[in-house]
């Protein structure tokens, strides 16, 4: 028996008919809030130019990249110097699993009031509306959060693919943060001192195609939980990725072999709200299907988080308060996907 849930086996049927759990309410539906034919693209920086520039190149790109985080919270990472094949094993690993048979990926089925395997977390109740996606999530650092039972032993490079594939983000994500904190005007490793083992997760979503993109959502409103995420978009995709700019939802035009990086709540907090977390969603589309993978980075759990002191003085009072970073994390996995509202946690 086909799980109803599951959007890749209702796909099978070609409902003309969407299940009533999936049809969103007006005020949310796509097609409501359809982006204007947009000219504007986030903006894109250039690692090469960061890590291997000339002064005046990095100094250029160092204030890109500030612009970049205060007026978009996303970008596109371009020369990120991760190896085209390693990207292209993590997509063929991902796709080969989400098209196992139901009964395969069920073997990793992600149990009631957990975050990792098969399935969807930010599920909480009877009545909420859920997403025309399939996800399938683990925990990658540090060790001790990983569930090894999890970890897909078909596809048979599956795992190997992703260890490899996570050694390559985590080391571009320990950059960025780097080139961040140098924006902001601070030491490159302020971030690296305060965060102990980074927390590393990562994320695949599947998103088969929909009879109708207009009243169903692929990926509901949320900002991240972590201090940034690393997202590759699936070759050939779909446009599907939307943040939210100006009260309008911006659609995400993915560069070929680029990695989209978006700042997480934790930097918002940190900043003291200079960079903030930007609202995104994923729609879906008619025929085609789109696939992400996704990877959050994030302080290690026991981490006391508050804004900056180098961000707070007479003109920017202090905007959030102190907690513990892990709190935070059980916060945003027990509650449902909602714009922004998790981080009114720590206000
Ligand atoms: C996400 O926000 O986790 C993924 C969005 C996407 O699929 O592009
Ligand atoms: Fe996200």
């Amino acid at each position: 028996v086909g799980h109803i849930d599951d959007v890749q086996e209702l796909r099978k049927s070609k409902p003309s008919i969407i299940p009533e759990r999936f049809v969103r309410d007006m005020t949310e539906r796509p097609a409501l809030a359809t982006p204007m034919p947009c000219s504007t693209d986030i903006p894109t920086i250039n690692f090469s130019k960061l890590a291997k520039g000339t002064k005046d190149e990095i100094k250029s790109e160092i204030s890109q990249l500030a612009n970049a985080c205060e007026n978009w919270g996303f970008f596109q990472v371009v020369n990120h110097g991760i190896d085209l094949s390693i990207l292209e094993s993590i997509e063929k690993v991902a796709k080969e699993f989400f098209m196992l048979p139901l009964e395969e990926k069920k073997k990793y089925a992600m149990a009631p009031g957990t975050v990792q395997g098969y399935g969807q977390a930010f599920v909480l109740s009877e009545d909420q509306k859920l997403d025309w996606c399939n996800m399938f999530a683990l925990g990658v650092v540090p060790n001790f959060i990983r569930n090894p039972m999890l970890w897909p032993t078909n596809p048979e490079n599956f795992s190997e693919s992703v260890e490899v594939y996570s050694k390559e983000v985590r080391k571009l994500c320990q950059n960025l943060l780097k080139y961040i904190a140098m924006s902001l005007g601070l030491k490159g490793d302020v971030f690296e001192k305060m965060f102990g083992e980074a927390v590393q997760a990562l994320r695949m979503n599947y998103y088969p195609p929909c009879s109708r993109p207009d009243l169903v959502l692929g990926l509901s409103p949320h900002s991240d939980g972590s201090a940034i995420t690393v997202l590759q978009q699936g070759k050939g995709n779909s446009v599907g990725l939307q943040i939210l700019k100006d009260d309008r939802w911006v659609p995400v035009k993915p560069i070929p072999n680029a990695l989209v990086i978006n700042i997480g709540d934790t930097i918002e907090v940190l900043t003291n709200g200079k960079y903030k977390s930007v609202e995104h969603r994923a729609v879906t589309h008619k025929e085609k299907d789109r696939l992400s993978i996704v990877t959050f980075y994030a302080p290690s759990y026991e981490i006391e988080l508050g804004p900056m002191a180098e961000l707070v003085d007479e003109n920017n009072p202090c905007n959030y308060r102190r907690y513990n970073h892990g709190e935070y994390s059980k916060h945003y996995v027990t509650n449902k996907l909602q714009g922004k509202k998790t981080l009114e946690f720590a206000k």
